[in-house]
């Protein structure tokens, strides 16, 4: 009997979405995939590499370079994977302080059990406490009705762009350089990013002048551009605005009508400045002047619980507040969000605890505060450390850090690297990354990943990894790499 079969779409990858092949995530690309095929080789052959370990400094992910996760969320989040704890009271007070189990509690009663699907928006009590922390944070007020829980930051940035890109003809401003969910998220759903260049001659700021340059220049193109990225600290570039630079490019947003979506996720991740929001400088412009249009702005705030001092990258919470947003906009982004179901209940739980942190005299306070301390300490110290060892390098130029995971040198590569580079295909940055990379185990990215200016060259690394030793291989490594193309 003859069997009878078509062959199916796969058979011809020209056929399927154009836009996914289009899409590049630097993050988790080809560096990333051959650090994973070393780390494998050194498990079975251990002596056959020049080093003994892999570095992952190409990704912001804490718990996988050694942060350790907080008492108190991984307390409650036991206690609610298995609430039968909380019925045998002789155990669990002798295991769990009163403060986790009575959160635990609150948040099980609420919703039911972390197994059931929540609202689309997410659990009202955690927005209501979202909000809370808004308006402490800020000074001024926030409705729960505007905060939508998400997977991770990184489902409120796609579900915006979804929603934003309705033709290809229509743009959104992006900083370069930028974190590349946002250029794979553009190349997914077909629309135009228009780069915006940060200054890195001053600290990789932001001006309004740049911001209006990038604008005319793109609609004189013929892109519709209906929204602005701010990255605030910034990945990759550390960098953080200050409240005048926040005011000046409201008022750009206003005069242009662009949306504003400030990536906020490294909000507890400052150095030295205060971080300020844009929703705190909006709500102050709004008030303070009634009659200038400011409630024309759009804003939508990002945050996560996978960076700051939790790093609980694993667990996909986060939120997003919307705010001057119209009623008839506002329906289709819920209609999103419940597409999506719902944000993992897990995740949600830990935003409860990023913004309802133990209080003063609560059995947990001290010690979550100083896990919080002591993270925060580490962090900046191995910021120094990295910032340090860079600037010893030859030919690495780096901006001073003020915020977020990371550092993003410049490197003036010699003429013979590039050329190199350029007769294998490669960028330069590329090859250098993969030379370090197979002579050290240490895994960053090439700041092509990220956008650069043409014939400019960058790296950007993490500062997760603990410890000094492995910044004798980083120098060392680098050093031999540019002699040998000197
Ligand atoms: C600027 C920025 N936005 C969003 C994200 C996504 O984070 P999440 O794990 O919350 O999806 C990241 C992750 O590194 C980031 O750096």
């Amino acid at each position: 009997m003859t069997v009878v079969y078509k062959l199916n779409v796969f058979k011809d990858p020209e056929q399927l979405n154009q836009n996914v092949f289009a899409a590049q995530y630097a993050v988790r690309g080809p560096l990333a995939v051959r650090a994973e095929e070393l780390r494998a080789q050194l498990k079975e052959k251990p002596d056959s590499l020049p080093f003994t370990e892999i570095i992952n400094a190409n990704i912001g992910n804490p718990h996988q370079m050694g942060q350790i996760p907080l008492t108190f969320i991984r307390q409650v989040l036991a206690l609610c994977q298995y609430p039968a704890l909380i019925e045998n009271a002789e155990i669990t007070q002798k295991l769990f302080p009163s403060d986790a189990i009575a959160r635990a509690k609150e948040l099980l009663e609420e919703t039911g059990g972390i197994g059931a699907y929540s609202s689309s928006q997410g659990v009202p009590l955690v927005r209501r406490d979202v909000a809370r922390f808004i308006e402490e944070r800020d000074g001024f007020p926030s409705d729960p009705n505007h905060i939508f829980l998400t997977t991770g930051a990184t489902q409120a940035v796609r579900m915006m762009i979804n929603l934003l890109i309705a033709r290809p003809y229509h743009g959104i401003l992006l900083p370069i350089p930028q974190y590349p969910l946002y250029t794979a998220s553009m190349a997914l759903y077909g629309g135009r990013t228009v780069p915006y260049y940060l200054n890195e001659e001053t600290n990789w700021s932001v001006s309004v002048e740049e911001l209006q340059r990038a604008y005319d220049a793109g609609t004189a193109e013929g892109t519709e551009i209906r929204a602005v990225v701010f990255i605030n600290p910034g990945n990759p570039t550390g960098s953080c605005l200050n409240e005048k630079a926040i005011e000046d490019i409201l008022g750009f947003a206003k005069r242009n009508g662009v949306i504003v979506i400030a990536d906020e996720v490294y909000q507890a991740n400052v150095y030295d400045l205060p971080f300020v929001s844009f929703k705190k400088v909006l709500s102050r412009l709004q008030t303070e002047n009634p009659n200038d249009a400011w409630d024309k702005v759009s804003l939508i705030s990002i945050h996560s619980v996978s960076k700051g001092q939790l790093g609980e990258c694993g667990q996909r919470g986060g939120y997003m507040e919307v705010t001057n947003i119209p009623e008839a906009a506002f329906k289709q982004i819920y209609k999103l969000a419940s597409i999506d179901v719902c944000p993992p209940v897990a995740g949600q739980f830990i935003v409860d605890i990023l913004v309802r942190p133990p209080k003063l005299g609560d059995p947990s306070h001290d010690l979550y505060h100083k896990q919080i301390k002591d993270v925060h300490e580490q962090l900046f110290k191995q910021c120094r450390q990295l910032h340090s060892a860079l600037s010893s390098m030859k030919y690495v130029k780096c901006q001073e850090p003020r915020g977020a995971m990371y550092l993003h040198p410049r490197i003036f590569f010699p003429k013979k690297l590039i050329e190199t580079a350029k007769a294998q295909g490669a960028e330069p940055d590329e090859l250098y990354c993969m030379e370090l990379l197979e002579s050290t185990g240490i895994c960053i990215l090439p700041g092509s990943g990220f956008g650069q200016k043409e014939n400019e060259f960058h790296i950007r690394t993490t500062f997760l990894a603990q410890g000094e030793e492995y910044l004798k291989h980083y120098v060392a490594g680098h050093n031999k790499i540019m002699e040998k193309y000197e």
